[in-house]
């Protein structure tokens, strides 16, 4: 079945036109240039911004999938999690599209959806496995007992990873987004030049908690500029990256090994991060887990991940109607 899929959770607009995990075309709109100029995302000028652009970006996903809009099966498209304005214009524009098409609406959750932008990558992976979805809004360790079942092992307890490398890149003045910047900044330094804490929790073993990490750092940066220090930036930014692979990698790894999974998924935005996924590699060598690591170009926000979870939870019988609703906090 061939599926148009919507995004509009965050500053991405994005439609694309898949059929099963097969990826016919795939267009997204970035206003990353929009909201740089305020340091962070404006959820009005996102919402705004949806509006004006998601009909051309579906006429063009149409059109680059080389299929008319009559060969459409099914309308999917990103529910929840995110700014609940921008959620809203991708719902009801599917809806509007799935009413106008008279065919099934699919609601799909944002973070299944990132999850499944590694059937596409990896055409062979199939659930049960354990993953670590790491984006601007959430940190999640996930048993994925099947393509539409799934349940959270452990969660940060307050800032996610990508918000964290956001905060990080704003203080050290290398503007927005930020995690791309910190990982290139972060190549020519030394990862333990800075020590920088790695919390341990109580209560559970899995969960995390960035804030103190992200307090830590600015500190030391406001302490140095008091005391007229200079900063090694590149070493701060490298040992930053590191204390945060240190807190994802091995809860994840310990994860997998207590549920009895051999294979290792990661997922979403902060999974482009060349140290974590260095550190992942290492692991999986070790420990002899199989690395599912999608292409960079499939970890930010995508329709075509959407597309694919889309047609899982299809197959599984979900449906959205007229009355679907936007949420920006929604379990997995
Ligand atoms: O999944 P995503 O595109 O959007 C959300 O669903 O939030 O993730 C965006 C996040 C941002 O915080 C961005 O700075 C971060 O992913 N990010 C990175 C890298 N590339 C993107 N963080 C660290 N290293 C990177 N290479
Ligand atoms: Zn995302």
């Amino acid at each position: 079945m061939i599926i148009l899929s919507v995004e509009s959770s965050c500053d991405e607009t994005a439609v694309a036109v898949t059929r099963g995990r097969e990826v016919l075309s795939s267009e997204i709109f970035s206003q990353v240039d929009i909201h740089a100029l305020y340091g962070g995302v404006v959820p009005e000028i996102a919402s705004r911004n949806h509006i004006e652009v998601i009909s051309r970006l579906a006429d063009s996903a149409v059109s680059h999938a080389g299929i008319s809009k009559t060969d459409i099966g099914g309308v999917a498209v990103t529910y929840a999690p995110g700014l609940v304005g921008a959620l809203l214009v991708g719902v009801n524009f599917a809806k509007s599209a799935a009413y106008a098409l008279n065919v099934p609406l699919i609601p799909v959750h944002h973070i299944r959806g990132h999850i499944a932008a590694n059937y596409i990558a990896y055409p062979e992976l199939e659930p049960p496995f354990l993953c670590l979805i790491i984006s601007g809004g959430h940190s999640l360790i996930v048993d994925v007992k099947s393509y539409t079942h799934m349940e959270i092992v452990g969660a940060s307890r307050d800032d996610a990873a990508g918000e964290c490398f956001d905060k990080a890149a704003r203080v050290l003045g290398l503007g927005y987004p930020g995690g791309v910047q910190m990982d290139k900044l972060a190549k020519g330094g030394d990862d333990r030049k800075y020590p920088l804490p790695r919390p341990v929790l109580t209560g559970s073993k899995y969960d995390m908690s960035f804030s103190g990490l992200k307090t830590n750092l600015i500190n030391l940066l406001h302490n140095a500029q008091q005391k007229g220090e200079e900063i090694d930036k590149p070493s701060l930014a490298a040992s930053f990256a590191a204390a945060v692979s240190d807190i994802l990698v091995p809860r994840t790894a310990a994860a997998a090994k207590e549920k009895g999974y051999d294979k290792i998924v990661i997922a979403g935005g902060v999974a482009a991060n060349s140290r974590i996924r260095r550190d992942f590699e290492m692991v999986a060598k070790k420990e002899g887990f199989t690395l599912y690591a999608p292409p960079l170009s499939l970890c930010g926000d995508n329709a075509a991940m959407i597309g694919c979870q889309g047609y899982y939870e299809y197959m599984a019988g979900i449906r959205g109607d007229t009355a679907l609703n936007a949420f920006a906090v929604k379990g997995i």
